[in-house]
């Protein structure tokens, strides 16, 4: 996939599956070498690469902004493939909403990072569109102007290029995948636009390399069995292309782009916002009663939101209080528990003093009455020799 920023800039952007000729067509159309890297089919998500560059041919001056979809379809998630396209053609539709939003907007040199087209890469199959080819299709047609491309066009016979062609169209039409059409109200370019939305996807092949043919040195591709000449018209559609793209068309896919494209952006992203043309009775709303119902819809919402969360604050307190109230009941429990457990103790050990006590009066008792025994023997004893020495002596 290629988008074209034009404008005398423009913008051109580019999704389609890696490897499938994106850069060298850019190269080919614009006749100039961009700077290109090789994608690895192992991006884990797709990377928009936007480059722009000031081209010049002759008196006309372009601004050409490139974004290339790098990465496109290698993701096992297919979503992942094309919401990144769809965020970023939203981007740059918003930034140029907020600049237009501005109280001193600058839209005469605001740089338009808007995308004009989406050239859409087809495989050359010759069977049918991928899913993902028809789902990204869908997702961007109301976003930008496409224009599918067959890549790699010689790789393919004329026959079965033909017929792949018109199946494309027709999936693409059963599946409401809206293109870009060249228009046909202008007169002066209705032929030709008609003309070319007959043949549409176109079928292109793109070459860096110039191969000799009678004395002029073309773009080409050259074969064993024969060169494929890149702006042949009998070869591919690649000067078709590229003069819908630059020459006939350019104005109107910018103005497209503006008109249809963003304003949907515009109109979806205001109303979304809560603004409103209408009210609900079908009379018409200013700006001023939009902006007053809005503010009166805020406060009333940030006074609910505000009572809302008064009233939790108070659940809460009422929660916590309850909380520490059982908690104090606990811890109340526990101290009498624990009071009980100690006044128990202490009678024990009173019980076991008084015990003590008293085994210590009855040991004094008996420790006494032992030293008073002990006592009278002695005194027997002196008698004892006081008599033997009285009958010693005569005295008896
Ligand atoms: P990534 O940026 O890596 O995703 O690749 P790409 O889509 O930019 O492809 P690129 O232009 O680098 O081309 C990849 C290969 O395809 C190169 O070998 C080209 O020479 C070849 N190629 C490019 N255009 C054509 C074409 O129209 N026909 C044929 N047969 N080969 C082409
Ligand atoms: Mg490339």
């Amino acid at each position: 996939m290629l988008s074209l920023r034009l404008a005398n800039s423009i913008s051109p952007h580019y999704p389609g599956e890696t490897g499938i000729g994106k850069s060298t067509l850019m190269d080919t159309l614009f006749n100039t070498n961009f700077e290109n890297f090789e994608s690895s089919h192992f991006e884990p998500k797709v990377k928009l690469r936007a480059q722009t560059y000031d081209l010049q041919e002759s008196n006309v001056r372009l601004k050409l902004t490139i974004v290339n979809t790098v990465g496109f379809g290698d993701q096992m998630n297919k979503q992942e493939s094309y919401q990144h396209v769809v965020d970023y053609i939203d981007t740059q539709f918003e930034s140029y909403l907020q600049e237009e939003l501005k109280i001193k907007r600058s839209l005469h040199n605001y740089h338009d990072s808007r995308i004009h087209a989406c050239l859409y890469f087809i495989a050359p199959s010759g069977h049918s569109l991928k899913s993902l080819d028809l789902v990204t299709m869908k997702k961007l047609d109301s976003k930008v102007n496409i224009i599918p491309v067959i890549a790699k066009a010689d790789t393919i016979s004329k026959s079965e290029l033909h017929k792949f062609k018109i199946k494309i169209m027709s999936e693409l039409v059963s599946n409401g995948v809206q293109i870009y059409q060249f228009p046909t109200d202008d007169e002066t370019v209705s032929k030709i636009n008609t003309a070319m939305n007959g043949i549409l996807p176109f079928a292109v092949v793109g070459s860096s390399e110039e191969v000799k043919i009678g004395n002029k040195m073309v773009k080409a591709r050259q074969y064993p069995w024969g060169v494929v000449q890149v702006e042949n018209e009998n070869h591919c559609d690649f000067v078709k292309l590229r003069e819908m793209l630059i020459c006939v068309n350019m104005e109107d896919l910018r103005e497209q782009t503006h008109t249809r494209h963003y304003e949907l952006y515009r109109r979806c992203k205001l109303e979304e916002m809560g603004f409103t043309d209408t009210n609900p009775e079908s009379k018409p709303v200013s700006l001023q009663e939009t902006y007053e119902a809005k503010r009166h819809e805020f406060l009333g919402d940030l006074q609910r939101r505000e009572e809302e969360m008064r009233q939790m604050f108070v659940q809460r307190v009422k929660e916590k209080e309850t909380e520490l109230k059982e908690a104090e009941r606990e811890l109340q429990g526990k101290f009498e528990q624990l009071k009980r457990l100690h006044s128990e103790e202490k009678s024990k050990l009173d019980e076991k003093r008084r015990s003590l006590e008293d085994e210590i009066n009855t040991f004094s008792k008996k420790k006494t009455a032992a030293e008073l025994l002990q006592g009278q023997p002695f005194n027997t004893n002196a008698n004892l020799k006081k008599d033997k020495d009285r009958k010693n002596s005569g005295f008896m």
